[in-house]
């Protein structure tokens, strides 16, 4: 495709080169400023950043390692950003490394996780935070959320603290996000296994070692000042979370709602759409090696005209896990949609699944049951502007080929899958609740300098806009496609002139992709949001690891960056 590929009218920036710097870099006419960070105050008597606040400090500032998020318009000159917050770095979060953590400590790192909600005001003509805003709020591990669809007060999800069953306390790796035509936010619990520990050594079964739960936990730690964590003594607290969380932004005393129809699994992003009938529907990719693409049709209708009438339309309605087969032509073929309704598909009792609630709780065994395709790491879905193609990210698989459970297939084609690659789903007839649709690879991400065949990657790469690890995308109002990247960033070896972490952007109609950002040192750049009139772009640094942004000897500091135009002309033109 490359000699044909017709220049873009989209793109309108000079591409930019790699870097290894510990900054942010953008095209000629374009400025970074950073916006917010890790640990700054978002209330008016909030602390300033320092790494010895403890954890009431926390709670009142900016949550850590930003990752999806959504600008919500409230006037020309007053915003509100929500903004997910992964997870901690010990070694940043504490003056100590997180070596022999305190109450406090468990607490601060707690209170660094979930949902960061900040007003922003245009003072001079630039955004800057509000920290009077009365919107801003702070959802951490331990806010109240209620457990909402077919789950909600499921023997599963009862435990000594919460009886119902439907009480949950907070919510942590939020990975990335999803908004809704009704207003409101959607944030994704991804490595929730992580969290889970026990003082005991205890053996849990295939229902827990299918998403990764044991008696050890990733470093965390807070098991051992919040029993709750503790999987030996709470072994149904694991079930509360994995979820997608719906959070209305605008109401700062409301309760944040899991929503069980969407299924659990480590959650991506989840990537809304309309279909011409009003069904609303969500596509959602489950982040591990060889796990799953979802899709979500809900029960109901959207209706423009009934507002918040239409806020509970992710309550109730179908979930189905993708198929993915080959065809002649290589990188192409068909698909389809396999629904995971008790009763259907081998969904029954005498396979382990009980009832609707078993089969969403545990939906990654139900997909294996109904025979979806296992993918390469499936990150962000992100749907066309044109609502009738759907792209997602698949990062990279070091056991495609490797592990007898994951095979070569046809949408999943390279051994090991170092460099990733982005496919791309048209629904039959366009309308998005079909069961079928055709697929192909918009981009295999590669190296056409130092391999050859697959792992050269597609036409569409070149030595000058060679990256790896495709993680976060989304659409411009345009239909220009913004890719984030999460991967080696040695710039040796097989990543050879890659650099650091980068933000590209590609014109999915011609196939051009160039780079428009590259990130600081050892970050990844993930997370996206536009204003209203495309003249700026919120764009994340998560994770740097070295002085980013104070420079000096300061700490890193995750950061949401603001990209702005000096003729003050749309983002990529
Ligand atoms: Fe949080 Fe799969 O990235
Ligand atoms: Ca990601
Ligand atoms: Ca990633
Ligand atoms: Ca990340």
């Amino acid at each position: 495709v490359a000699g044909s590929m017709s220049k873009s009218e989209l793109l309108g920036f000079e591409a930019i080169p790699t870097s290894t710097a510990d900054t942010v870099s953008v095209p000629a006419g374009y400025k970074a400023d950073v916006l917010v960070s890790w640990g700054d105050p978002i209330f008016a008597n909030a602390p300033a950043f320092s790494q010895q606040n403890n954890a009431d400090a926390q709670a009142q500032q900016f949550g850590d390692n930003n990752d999806g998020m959504t600008f919500f318009p409230l006037a020309n000159d007053r915003a509100l950003l929500a903004v997910n917050n992964e997870y901690i770095n010990d070694e940043y979060l504490f003056t100590h490394s997180g070596e022999n953590i305190s109450a406090d400590d468990a607490r601060k790192s707690q209170a660094a996780h979930g949902v960061s909600l900040v007003e922003l005001k245009k003072v001079d003509g630039r955004w800057v935070v509000n920290p009077q805003g009365r919107l801003n709020r702070r959802i951490t591990a331990y806010t109240e959320m209620a457990m909402t669809g077919p789950a909600a007060s499921h023997s599963l999800l009862k435990t000594a603290a919460d009886p119902s069953g439907q009480k949950i306390l907070g919510t942590f790796n939020n990975c990335a996000n999803g908004e809704t035509p009704w207003g409101t936010y959607l944030t994704c619990e991804e490595n929730f296994n992580g969290y889970f520990a026990s003082e005991k050594t205890v053996t849990l079964g295939k229902t827990y070692q299918r998403y990764g739960i044991s008696d050890s936990d990733w470093g965390y730690d807070w098991y051992k000042h919040d029993e709750r964590f503790d999987v030996a003594k709470h072994p149904n607290e694991p079930h509360r979370f994995g979820w997608v969380v719906e959070i209305d932004p605008m109401d700062p005393n409301s309760t944040p709602k899991k929503r069980s129809a969407l299924g659990r699994f480590k959650h991506e992003n989840a990537a809304l759409t309309v279909n011409d009938d009003g069904h609303v529907v969500v596509y959602m990719g489950d982040d591990e090696r060889g796990e799953h693409l979802y899709k979500f049709v809900s029960e109901g209708k959207y209706d423009p005209s009934k507002g918040r009438a239409n806020r509970d339309l992710l309550e109730n309605g179908t979930l189905y896990v993708a198929k993915f087969t080959g065809s002649d032509d290589e990188l192409k073929g068909q698909g389809e949609w396999l629904e995971l309704t008790f009763g259907k598909n081998g969904l029954t009792p005498e396979n382990g699944f009980p009832d609707q609630a078993s089969v969403l709780i545990f939906a990654r065994e139900a997909a294996t049951q109904v025979g979806a395709t296992t993918m390469d790491r499936p990150e962000w879905v992100a749907v066309h502007a044109d609502n009738k193609h759907v792209f997602c990210t698949l990062t990279n698989n070091k056991h495609r080929g490797v592990k007898d459970s994951q095979p070569l297939n046809a949408a999943n084609p390279r051994t090991k899958n170092p460099y990733g690659h982005i496919i791309r789903w048209a629904p039959t007839q366009g309308d998005h609740t079909q069961a079928t649709f055709e697929w192909d690879i918009f981009v295999m991400a590669g190296h056409p300098e130092k391999q050859s065949g697959l792992m050269a990657g597609t036409d569409n790469i070149n030595k000058d806009n060679m990256f790896n690890s495709p993680d976060g995308i989304g659409f411009d109002r345009a239909g220009r496609l913004w890719i984030q990247t999460d991967g080696d960033y040695s710039n040796e070896g097989d990543f050879a002139g890659m650099g650091n972490n980068q933000m590209l952007c590609a014109d999915t109609q011609t196939g051009e992709i160039r780079r428009f950002l590259t990130g600081p040192t050892s970050c990844e750049i993930t997370g996206l949001t536009f204003t209203p009139d495309s003249r700026t772009m919120f764009v994340g640094v998560q994770h740097p690891g070295a002085h980013f942004p104070a420079g000096g000897d300061g700490i890193p500091r995750s950061s949401v960056i603001m990209i702005t135009k000096d003729d003050g002309g749309v983002i990529g033109t």
